[in-house]
């Protein structure tokens, strides 16, 4: 657990994790998340690429979730996104990105697909993680079955509030999603959960000291053998712990 002062400084915590595992391992296997909490870190790992620290030739990455019934091109896509945030802007091999399709006719078909390759690439070597203010880590909701895979999700009133504003209104925030499971994300080899602001306080402090259950999705990191969880103090400001 590490308590930063700022967002910025958050990043950076993030960053210097993330830049030491890619250096150690060039054909890393990278889990990646969407949201406003890593753009910091995204940011970081640009500087670092231009700055010749790091190369992204040969890594591989799997972003976490995608809105059902969003085109990659679509403004709020995550693939847009991330191509946007991180993969237009570094030399990464546009063949070793996955990002959860939301177009497929084959939602289940694709679910499988998408283990299989994680687990053909070896397995995710470093996930990332944001937090949702309903303590949910991609878009595994409070309630989703702590043993579930790559799946078709039903986003809560709680998310589609929270992430319409990114969107012109409520009723354009997609429904469903594509999201990795718990069961995942817990066998990834080690996991960076980031969080920033005071609405984040709450699930943080469950995820993090509350106890292990379903209804705070964030909270089986805590079975996670190398899990690591930076906030900044608002963030934070809820652990008691910390008091
Ligand atoms: C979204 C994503 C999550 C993300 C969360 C928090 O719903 N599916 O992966 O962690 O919301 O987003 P933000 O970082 O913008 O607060």
């Amino acid at each position: 657990m590490i308590v930063a002062d700022d967002y910025e400084s958050m990043s950076k915590r993030a960053g210097e994790i993330v830049i030491e595992e890619m250096k150690r391992k060039p054909d890393i296997v990278l889990g990646l998340a969407t949201g406003s909490t890593p753009e910091g870190l995204y940011e970081e790992l640009i500087k670092a690429y231009r700055q010749g620290q790091i190369d992204f030739s040969r890594l591989k990455t799997f972003n976490l979730d995608e809105y059902i019934g969003l085109p990659p091109a679509h403004s709020q896509s995550y693939w847009r996104f991330m191509f946007e945030k991180l993969f237009e802007q570094v030399n990464i091999n546009y063949r070793n990105i996955h990002v959860p399709d939301g177009m497929t006719e084959d939602i289940d078909g694709f679910c499988k697909d998408y283990e299989e390759k994680i687990r053909g690439a070896g397995g995710i070597d470093l996930q990332i993680l944001g937090i949702g203010v309903n303590g949910h880590i991609g878009f595994n909701e409070p309630g989703s079955p702590s043993g579930s895979r790559t799946k078709k999700v039903e986003l809560t009133e709680e998310t589609i509030r929270a992430n319409s504003r990114f969107f012109e209104s409520e009723d354009q925030v997609p429904r469903y999603a594509i999201s990795m499971g718990q069961a995942t994300i817990i066998e990834t080899k080690k996991i960076i959960l980031l969080a920033s602001g005071k609405n984040k306080a709450d699930a943080i402090a469950k995820a993090v000291e509350g106890p292990i259950t379903e209804e705070v999705p964030a909270s089986i990191l805590q079975s996670h053998p190398d899990a690591t969880v930076i906030v900044d103090r608002e963030a934070g400001s809820k652990l008691k712990g910390r008091e």
